[in-house]
C-alpha cells in the first residue's frame, strides 16, 4: 500500500472572503516545496470564489464544508454541488460532527449528500467518530461501522472517497487520540472497507485523522500505519502550524 498524505484546513465559520484570500496568497508566496502532500483549503462557502482565483496555477485544492443533495430548488439557506464545483471546490466535508451534532444531520442525509458530491464529480470527504460516552461504554466500533455502512450505502466504488476519522472528544478540545486509539481505529475503518468493497478498495482509499492535530503531534500520528493525512481545524488557521504540519508529512512520505 503506497502512502498518500492529505492535509485539509477546516477553517469552520472563521475568515471572511479577504481574509481567506490573504491567507491563502500568504500561503502560495512561501513557495513551500509539498508537492507530495495534496493540500485543501476548506473555507466558509463566501471565501471560496476568492480563494480558487488564487489557488489558479498552483497544486492547492479548495473544499466546502457542507452541500445539499438536491441540484436546485426551493430550499433557503441550502447550497447545492454544481454550485461548490462553479466555485472551485474539488472536495466538500460531509458529516462533521459539528454538523451531526449541532445541526442533527443524520447519516442518511449524510448518505444522500455522498452520493449527490461523487454525481457531480467532486469528492467528498466522509467524516465518522465516536462520542466520550460511546467511547467509554465500548461502542466505538459500533458507531464508525454503522456510520460508514450507512453513510456509504449504496456507493459502488470508493475512488474519490476520503474517510476523516474525528473522536468526537478529541475536535477542539486539545486532547489527541493516543497513537494506540488512532492506530486501532484506523484499522478497523480500513477493515470494515475491505468488507465492503475489496482490500485493494479499502487500501486505495485515504483515511485521515482529525481532531487538535499540532506540528507536536503531526508527525508520530502519520507515522501510525493507516494514517493517510489529517483534517484540521484549529491549527489550521494560522499559517504557521499549518505549514509545519504540512512540511512535516512532505518529509514523512520522503522517508
Ligand atoms: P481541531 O478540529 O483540529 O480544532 O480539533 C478538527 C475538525 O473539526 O475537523
Amino acid at each position: 500500500m503506497k502512502k498518500v498524505g492529505i492535509v485539509a484546513g477546516n477553517w469552520k465559520m472563521f475568515k471572511t472572503p479577504i481574509e481567506g484570500r490573504d491567507f491563502v496568497q500568504d500561503f502560495i508566496n512561501l513557495m513551500l516545496n509539498i508537492e507530495d502532500v495534496e493540500v485543501i483549503f476548506c473555507p466558509p462557502f463566501p471565501a471560496l470564489f476568492n480563494i480558487d482565483v488564487v489557488l489558479k496555477d498552483t497544486t492547492l485544492k479548495l473544499g466546502a464544508q457542507n452541500c445539499h443533495w438536491e441540484k436546485e430548488g426551493a430550499y433557503t439557506g441550502e447550497v447545492s454541488v454544481s454550485m461548490l464545483g462553479s466555485c472551485g471546490a474539488d472536495y466538500v466535508i460531509l458529516g462533521h460532527s459539528e454538523r451531526r451534532h449541532i445541526f442533527k444531520e443524520t447519516n442518511d442525509w449524510i448518505n444522500k449528500k455522498l452520493k449527490a458530491v461523487l454525481d457531480g464529480g467532486l469528492k467528498p470527504i466522509l467524516c465518522i467518530g465516536e462520542t466520550l460516552d460511546q467511547r467509554k461504554s465500548n461502542e466505538t466500533k459500533d458507531v464508525l461501522y454503522h456510520q460508514l455502512k450507512e453513510g456509504l450505502k449504496g456507493v459502488e466504488k470508493l475512488d474519490n472517497v476520503v474517510i476523516a476519522y474525528e473522536p468526537v472528544w478529541a475536535i477542539g478540545t486539545g486532547e489527541t487520540a493516543s497513537n494506540e486509539q488512532v492506530g486501532e481505529a484506523h484499522k478497523w475503518v480500513r477493515n470494515i472497507l475491505s468488507n465492503f468493497y475489496s482490500q485493494d478498495i479499502a487500501n486505495d482509499t485515504p483515511i485521515l485523522y482529525g481532531g487538535s492535530v499540532k506540528p507536536e503531534n503531526a508527525g508520530e500520528l502519520f507515522e501510525i500505519e493507516d494514517v493517510n493525512g489529517f483534517l484540521i481545524g484549529g491549527a489550521s488557521l494560522k499559517i504557521n502550524p499549518f505549514k509545519e504540519i504540512i512540511l512535516t508529512v512532505n518529509e514523512k512520505l520522503k522517508g
